[in-house]
């Protein structure tokens, strides 16, 4: 049966269904994690979500009864790129589409779980709707018209189950128990029973209160600890659930996870929002900002802390190094050791943990207040908390006689500048020239990485996104003009309030300047334009990022070239070989390399050339010679067009693939030094080698006959001339050769300059070519 997960951006996927059937909204949310379906499946937190594992099979150990986190599903759907239809574990009694049946849970898979998960990292978490009976539209729909997360109040939603100590003694099973020396109450808001289990394993006695327990009944337990729970939904309208945490503060030592971090975090005066995607997975690296110590944590929640809002006497512990959000809290910091909550369970049951500093690996967001003046600390023997696997330490000298009258002690972190906390939750790149053959590559592959990405867009009288239509229009929400993968702003070269303004706006880490008239040929016939855009041009842009002050900021990319060598005056050419430009392109872009070098050296700006020699794909400008060859190929071989006519089939370049050259670009921003570097094969081919393995390519065989511009390529088949020169396209003065030495980015940023051989270029535009001349064109 058909299922359909669709977004509220109208993004549609369309998949097979296993499990429950209906229709069912929710918040679209992705967990990395390669293990631990059930335990995310039983997890409360994901109350209200529709989640999709990014893991490629899903369902092969099974389900079984001791490893929920609660008595049943929880999800409002599942989202699997393949399900395993048989399980294979010992422990396991059902398999994963049954169970989820059983559970009323819908599930859809077959679905390509890599888009969904980009899509909301690059969009944010969304409404969405899954269902086996609703027509695409009608599921956007759905999703639409569902309740957003932000500002939902689910924990009300899902109930609380209190529970005895005995019940929880129950959980845990296969084990002999300590003996329990601490009373602990734990509020749940949602509450996970790896949790309880984990409390209980290690010495404290467990009592599940219900959310809405009140100070006074709670302290009426006389505990020695209060712990609350991890839960789902917007911590910030539990409101009255902060007013009793508050009570609680200063008289019973705390600590909390996820929600329970976040409530304690609003009790203490702070405040929390709603990330873009959120936290969901099992390697977060979490930093303990007091010992530097780095722990991969797994953890679940769509909520933070905003730094901004924390007072001062409470400290900020730990932050997330994904996205420097703020993990953990503390006050009264000089007197808790460390608060490490015990497992969210999306680890495998048992498996060993050692991240040095933290000897247990588990969910991320936590607080901890203790009510104790500024006493000399106490040895850890005497700490009421000793949790999550024995090492959870919070220590507190006299336990039960902490007098609320004696404040907190006050210690501040200093942090993070706020925009990388809160806002950015990915690097922002902003790429000139998004339109061209190298902007479109690079695009997918900073999108790829996590970016978020914007590009500079020139107005034109005729559509010039070909390229990147599948970026910015997404194939199932063409009509709905909606899911825009990235982010376009009009504005020119040769146009400086243009760049300043979208850099402002934008405020990017990196920029590549692509952007140029590139065409050498045209350039002897706009020679002053290419000027404006390709030398000017780049002084714009290295003059906007200075005048907005964010030389320290952002690095920048300028798209340098291998005609900066022209009459070349070595071979191979490498990053000191001497320039000797020969066309108004190359000597443009000799202006930008140098005005590039010159900031750098001048403002200490991270400003690199990458030098790069002539790179083709599919996309490549259809008058630049290989393109001009492989579509005339093409055409010919299927009957479409007669004759092709070139210049000079005596020039040597050395080509590669466009996709692998834009990933230098990247590798050159990364780099821990600002450099210049050449990018190349290090091999060169003629015109005419390039033509006669298109055509090969295409089914014909050229043989060779005359010399200069009475040169022929004849088919060997059938005697037609095929190819002719043409004295037109010859250059007022041509540059011969290229070939460049790519040792230096191979050495230093690690590339392979032949991932793809030439031969393997030619075949890729050739095929590409066949059904693209066949496509009707569009006005
Ligand atoms: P391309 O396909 O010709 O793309 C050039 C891009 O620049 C297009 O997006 C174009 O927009 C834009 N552009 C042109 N003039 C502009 C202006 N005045 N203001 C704003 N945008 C403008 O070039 P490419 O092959 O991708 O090359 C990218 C860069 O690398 C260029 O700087 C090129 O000179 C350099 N380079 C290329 C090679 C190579 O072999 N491909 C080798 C070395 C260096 P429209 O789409 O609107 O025309
Ligand atoms: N365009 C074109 N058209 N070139 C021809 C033709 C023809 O009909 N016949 C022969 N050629 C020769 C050119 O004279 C040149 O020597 C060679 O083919 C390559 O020409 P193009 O494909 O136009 O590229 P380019 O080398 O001039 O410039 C490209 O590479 C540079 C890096 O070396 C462009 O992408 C530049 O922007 C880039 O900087």
């Amino acid at each position: 049966m058909r299922a359909i997960l669709a977004l509220e951006d109208g993004s549609v996927f369309i998949g097979s269904h296993f499990g429950a059937t209906g229709t069912e909204v929710g918040e679209a949310c992705f967990n990395t994690s390669m293990t631990g379906y059930q335990e995310v499946l039983t997890d409360p937190s994901y109350s209200g979500q529709i989640v999709t594992m990014t893991y490629p099979l899903i369902g092969n150990y099974g389900v079984n009864p001791e490893d929920g986190e609660s008595g049943k599903a929880q999800v409002s759907g599942f989202v699997v790129a393949e399900l395993a239809k048989v399980h294979s574990n010992w422990r396991a009694t059902e398999s994963l589409g049954p169970w989820l049946e059983k559970q009323g849970v819908i599930g859809i898979e077959g679905v390509d779980t890599r888009k969904i998960a980009k899509h909301l990292r690059s969009a944010g978490a969304m409404r969405a709707c899954l269902t086996t009976e609703l027509t695409p539209e009608e599921a956007v729909e759905a999703a639409r018209n569902a309740p957003s997360m932000e500002g939902c109040n689910i924990v009300d939603k899902i109930g609380s189950h209190p529970m005895t100590p005995e019940e929880v003694d129950a959980l845990v099973t296969g084990k002999t128990l300590p003996p329990a020396e601490y009373d602990i109450v734990a509020f749940d808001f949602g509450i996970k029973y790896n949790i309880l289990r984990q409390l209980r394993e290690n010495g404290f006695r467990v009592t599940v209160v219900p959310a809405h327990t009140t100070a006074e009944e709670v302290l009426a337990m006389n505990p020695d600890g209060v712990f609350l729970s991890n839960g789902p939904g917007d911590p910030a309208t539990l409101t009255d659930i902060h007013r009793e945490v508050a009570a609680l503060i200063g008289k019973v030592p705390m600590f909390g996870i996820c929600l329970g971090h976040q409530i304690i975090s609003h009790a203490l005066g702070a405040k929390t929002f709603k990330l873009k995607f959120g936290h969901r997975g099992a390697n977060h690296p979490v930093k303990d900002l007091k010992t530097g110590k780095i722990s991969i944590t797994s953890q679940n929640h769509g909520f933070a802390v905003d730094p901004d809002t924390v007072p001062d006497n409470v400290e900020i512990t730990l932050i997330n190094l994904n996205d420097n959000t703020v993990e953990g809290i503390a006050q009264d910091a000089s007197r808790i050791q460390r608060a490490i909550p015990p497992g969210s369970g999306t680890r495998p049951q048992g498996s060993p943990v050692s991240v040095p500093g933290f000897q247990e690996n588990d969910c991320g967001q936590q607080a901890a207040t203790c009510p104790l003046t500024a006493l000399p600390p106490l040895p850890i023997d005497q700490s009421i908390f000793l949790a999550s696997l024995g090492k959870m330490r919070y220590l507190c000298p006299e336990p039960m006689n902490c007098g609320s009258g004696r404040g907190f002690f006050s210690f501040h972190q200093p942090l993070p500048p706020a925009n990388n906390l809160t806002h950015h939750m990915s690097k922002i790149a902003l790429i000139s020239g998004i339109t061209g053959q190298d902007g479109s590559f690079l695009a997918e592959f900073l999108i790829d990485k996590g970016y978020e990405v914007h590009g500079i867009l020139r107005r034109s009288s005729s559509f010039n996104t070909g390229r990147i239509e599948h970026l910015y229009l997404d194939e199932w929400v063409r009509d709905m003009k909606k899911n825009r993968l990235i982010n376009l702003h009009y504005g020119d070269m040769t146009d400086s309030s243009s760049l300043i303004r979208i850099i402002q706006t934008v405020q990017p880490d990196e920029i590549y300047n692509l952007a140029a008239q590139s065409h050498v040929k045209v350039s002897f016939d706009v020679p002053e334009y290419t000027a404006e855009t390709d030398a000017v041009g780049t002084l714009r842009m290295l003059e906007a990022v200075r005048i907005l002050g964010m030389e320290k900021k952002c690095r920048i990319y300028q798209a340098s070239t291998s005609e900066l060598f022209g009459l070349v005056q070595e071979v191979p050419q490498k990053e000191t070989t001497p320039f000797y430009p020969r066309s108004p392109y190359g000597v443009a872009k000799q202006y930008g390399f140098w005005i590039t070098k010159n900031y750098r050296e001048s403002y200490n700006m991270f400003a690199v050339n990458g030098i790069l020699f002539n790179h083709e794909s599919e996309r490549r400008g259809e008058n630049f010679v290989t393109r001009k060859i492989t579509l005339a190929a093409a055409r010919i071989a299927q009957g479409m067009q007669d004759k092709l006519y070139l210049g000079n089939l005596n020039a040597l370049r050395d080509w590669g693939y466009a996709k692998d050259y834009v990933e230098c670009m990247w590798l050159i921003l990364q780099h821990d030094t600002p450099e210049d570097f050449v990018i190349a094969t290090g091999e060169m081919h003629t015109v005419r080698e390039f033509c006669t393995l298109a055509f090969r390519e295409a089914g014909i065989e050229l043989e060779w006959e005359g010399e200069g511009v009475e040169e022929r390529g004849r088919d060997r088949k059938t005697g037609n001339i095929l190819v002719e020169v043409d004295p037109k396209y010859f250059r007022p003065a041509e540059v011969e050769q290229l070939l460049g030495d790519p040792t230096k980015a191979k050495t230093l940023l690690g590339w392979n300059p032949t991932s793809t051989p030439f031969e393997e270029l030619v075949r890729i535009m050739v095929r590409h070519d066949m059904k693209y001349v066949k496509t009707p064109v569009h006005f």
